[in-house]
């Protein structure tokens, strides 16, 4: 047997107590596998008497996080507090300086600083390894790095945040409202107390945008993801949805254009036909379009204590095993993204508006679709009610993502017009997509 591994465990909350427990739990399947022990021997958090359901009696306690990096006994350290700035940043940061192992899940810190962890590599003996910082126990960055080393990567698309997909979900089964679930949602601890980072789309940008990075070699930039979030939908429009044949998810989907890589992080009508329709609950998918290995469908748990403790431990494995040297995004140098302007994407749209049933009404929506050259494939509206507010439902044929944006600006406008109308694209995963 080899010399064992040090592990310095900074953060012990719902990833980092798993991850303590996993590596006592399952030490002797690790020690065979990996031919050398993996140690706990240095932990730190904020609060040393708090109960997180581990003995940390037997290992050395750091109240300062950033004393990891300067232990002679640890070589790896597992950075699992989060944030971009602050302790998690400069852990990150004086570890790499001094030679060791880095394993993350922050996927805040990579979104917005793969540049200057890309520069402190560059200078570093240690690695840096961030599995489950997308999609939590999927193991999609060593699919994507690894398993997909051959092919150039036309898209990389799903269902990226648990909190959106169980809030969705639950809206569909039971026919309530978003407020409503979301609560539910909170008291079940999918949700924080402030969801605004999950709802609005945020934490699926972040994500989104290091696959990205990765599946086309560029630096992540969660600012060139047009992003939006699910609080504006209704269960009439997933009720609509239903009826044409549709269901709702919060998507992320990044993809190769002539015009550069789009990305965009949006609630969008799937068909039913497809898997990518059927992942409920608090489960996450990814998808690869890759190219010679065709489509790969990824499904599982994107979140919790243990299936994320999984993805760590196998960065750990993968550094006990001494093949963790890979290049952070996939080549040794990667390019400024190219951002595709998403306003030139074509596709089929979904339009809920809520307008006074009144006469010329549909006459008046109408000429300003055909104003935009957005060309109407159906329009349903159920009952009906003299000058009082109706949903109408419009889809369209492929057009402009630009004209349908502009089409439901001005539709918005019309005296008729009593909410913001509410766009949603149609995603069929079938045309558009480079080959
Ligand atoms: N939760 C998930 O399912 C999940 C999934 C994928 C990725 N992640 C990522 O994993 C990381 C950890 O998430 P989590 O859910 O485990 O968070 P969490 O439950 O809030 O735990 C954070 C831990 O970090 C400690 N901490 C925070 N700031 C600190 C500081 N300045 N000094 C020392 N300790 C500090 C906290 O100490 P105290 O306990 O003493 O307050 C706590 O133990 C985040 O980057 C998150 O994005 C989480």
């Amino acid at each position: 047997m080899n010399a064992p591994l040090k592990i310095g465990i900074a953060g012990l909350g719902t990833v980092g107590a798993a991850v303590f427990q996993l590596l006592e739990d399952n030490a002797g399947l690790l020690g065979a596998r990996l031919q050398r022990p993996v140690t706990v021997t240095a932990v730190s958090a904020r609060d040393k008497r708090k109960n997180r359901g581990i003995d940390v009696s037997k290992v050395k306690w750091h109240d300062d996080p950033v004393a990891l990096a300067d232990d002679a006994d640890v070589d790896v350290v597992v950075e699992l507090m989060g944030g971009a700035q602050g302790a998690a940043f400069d852990l990150v940061k004086k570890s790499l300086a001094a030679g060791k192992h880095v394993v993350t899940a922050n996927k805040a810190l990579l979104a917005a600083r793969s540049g200057e962890i890309l520069d402190l590599l560059k200078n570093s003996k240690g690695t840096l390894s961030y599995e489950a910082a997308a999609a939590g126990g999927i193991p999609v960055i060593k699919t994507l790095r690894e398993g997909l080393a051959a092919n150039n990567i036309n898209a990389v698309y799903g269902i990226l945040n648990g909190t959106c997909n169980f809030i969705l979900s639950q809206m569909r089964s039971t026919g309530r409202d978003f407020p409503d679930v979301l609560k539910e949602a909170q008291d079940k601890g999918y949700a924080e107390a402030d969801p605004a980072f999950d709802i609005d789309g945020i934490d699926a940008a972040h994500k989104l945008s290091i696959l990205s990075g990765l599946a086309f070699g560029c630096a992540p930039d969660p600012g060139a993801v047009r992003t939006q979030g699910i609080r504006e939908i209704t269960s009439e429009d997933i009720a609509f949805a239903g009826e044409l044949g549709y269901r709702i998810k919060l998507l992320g989907i990044a993809r190769r254009t002539p015009r550069g890589i789009e990305q965009s992080v949006a609630p969008c009508l799937v068909p039913t036909s497809i898997p990518m329709a059927h992942i409920d609950g608090a489960e996450n998918a990814v998808c690869i379009d890759g190219g010679h290995a065709g489509k790969i469908l990824l499904t599982g748990a994107g979140a919790g204590g243990n299936a994320t403790a999984s993805a760590v431990v196998a960065d750990i494995a993968d550094i006990a095993r001494g093949c963790a040297d890979l290049p952070l995004l996939g080549v040794a140098d990667p390019q400024k993204l190219e951002s595709a302007d998403i306003n030139a994407r074509t596709g089929s749209y979904f339009l809920r508006l809520t307008v006074l049933d009144e006469p010329g009404v549909i006459a008046d929506v109408s000429a300003i679709l055909r104003d935009c050259n957005v060309s109407l494939e159906s329009i349903l509206q159920r009952g009906h009610a003299p000058n009082q507010p109706v949903p109408v439902i419009l889809t369209s044929h492929e057009t402009l993502e630009g004209d349908m944006l502009a089409a439901a600006a001005q539709i918005g406008k019309l005296k008729s017009s009593v909410e913001p109308p509410h766009l949603m694209r149609i995603e069929t995963f079938e045309s558009g997509y480079v080959s």
